[in-house]
């Protein structure tokens, strides 16, 4: 990514050479640099590969307005005409339909549409029956842990990973076989956007993802099972149900959204407690607290550091600035989370905060349909985890933790930890 030296925006003009690509400033100290950013009067402007321009939203109440406001579009600007007579479909890698006819890539009425069909299999109280065997999977997975025997982990590689995949890989009736292929593809497929750096492993990961599907969509017709998948295949409004084309993209998205946003909010949480030994004492002294700790969690340190691309669909003008036609909009959170004219004290973890109307699961119609199934893996897991290990704490042998360099995702790449 470049830095867009056009841009009326101090902190982003000022970066030196080493800060590039901006995901590193992003992950390494966000709340820091977000901080700068809220402090300018106007909104700011980077550039992102292909010379895209991108006004960044960090305050609050701007995230909030820019969410539900229905001139930020969510169709990609290179969405394919699929009508037109020079389409060909055979030379198309699953990729662009996956991503472009997902729900989070549609507007209403369309979005609207999507998200009825699979709404009621993430109704808290359905997803409320997850919890005996959310718990039986982190038991598990940490019997595994102790059972090595090293007093040592990866908490990121060993639990906060393996747990949301087995989860999500049960919720949909997956197989147990090619898991940890689900694992790299959401990985992979966990991208802001399809650019010439990224495009080959795109294309690669979506037909392995497709592949599997389709046989995952072959044995739940012949075999329907208590699952999601066997669900969205039965699933109608009336005389509406989901195309065939549609079925792969709501699955993909589920399998993207679902996974390494979890799996980081895990790690983020571990993390920001060790971090902070006073409110982990306070935890572990009252465990009821787990349900505001998780929201504090998801607030101060949330996985999802920015919302999805969103363009204006028009000319906009807000905040001092002119937003062209096309030109990119993302909301930064994670940003907004830490917003000083809404949380006192927003960069303490305070597991007790009074006030925590945090946005971490995003705000308006694209709002996170999984946030209850986040929620209930991630105080089942963390609850887990303190009451196994009374001990814990970061591993004295390791000085540094590395964070992905990824503009979306904040998470550690290693949490090793002893016990
Ligand atoms: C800690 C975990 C999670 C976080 C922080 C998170 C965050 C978000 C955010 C911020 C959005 C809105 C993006 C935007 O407006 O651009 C979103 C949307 C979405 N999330 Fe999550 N998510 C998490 C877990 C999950 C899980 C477990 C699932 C499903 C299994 C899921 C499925 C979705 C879907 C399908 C959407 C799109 C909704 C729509 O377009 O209407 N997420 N999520």
């Amino acid at each position: 990514m470049t830095v867009s030296k056009i841009s009326k925006c101090p902190v982003i003009a000022d970066l030196r050479p080493e800060d590039e690509p901006y995901s590193k400033v992003f992950t390494t100290n966000p709340a820091n640099f977000f901080e700068q950013l809220r402090q300018q009067e106007n909104l700011c402007q980077i550039t992102m590969e292909g010379n895209f321009p991108v006004w960044l939203i960090t305050k609050f109440d701007d995230a909030q307005q820019v969410l539900k406001d229905p001139r930020f579009t969510k169709v990609p600007a290179d969405a394919r005409d699929r009508t037109s007579p020079t389409y060909d479909p055979e030379n198309e890698a699953p990729i662009y339909r996956m991503t472009e006819e997902n729900m989070l890539s549609r507007d209403a009425p369309e979005h609207s549409r999507l998200r009825s069909l699979v709404q009621s299999a993430f109704a808290p109280r359905y997803i409320q029956g997850f919890r005996a065997r959310i718990q039986q999977v982190a038991d598990e997975l940490l019997d595994k842990i102790q059972a090595k025997g090293t007093g040592q982990m990866d908490f990121v590689e060993e639990y906060a990973y393996p747990l949301p995949i087995v989860v999500l890989a049960e919720l949909l009736g997956l197989p147990h076989h090619d898991r940890e292929k689900l694992r790299i593809w959401s990985e992979v497929m966990m991208e802001l956007r399809i650019t010439d750096s990224n495009r080959q492993a795109l294309e690669d990961a979506s037909i392995g993802l497709r592949n599997y599907l389709k046989e995952v969509f072959v044995l739940r017709r012949e075999q329907p099972g208590d699952d999601l998948v066997t669900a969205l295949l039965e699933a109608r409004n009336g005389t509406d149900k989901l195309s065939e084309e549609e079925l792969y993209a709501m699955v993909f998205l589920l399998i993207v959204a679902g996974h390494e946003t979890t799996a980081h909010l895990l790690g983020n949480s571990m993390y920001t407690l060790l971090a902070n030994p006073d409110q982990l004492a306070m935890l572990r002294n009252d465990p009821a607290l787990i349900v505001p700790a998780v929201d504090e969690m998801l607030r101060h340190s949330g996985p999802v550091l920015t919302s999805t691309m969103r363009r204006a669909s028009t000319d906009i003008v807000w905040g001092g600035v002119t937003m062209k036609e096309g030109d990119g909009v993302l909301v930064v959170l994670s940003s907004a989370n830490m917003d000083a004219t809404k949380f006192t004290d927003p960069q303490v973890f305070d597991i007790k905060r009074e006030y925590n109307k945090h946005i971490a699961f995003g705000f308006g119609a694209h709002f996170c349909i999984g946030a209850s199934l986040a929620r209930l893996e991630a105080e089942i897991a963390i609850a887990a985890m303190l009451q196994r290990f009374p001990d814990l704490q970061f591993d004295p042998a390791v000085d540094v933790l590395e964070w992905r360099n990824n503009m979306l995702i904040r998470g550690l790449r290693k949490l090793p930890l002893v016990f």
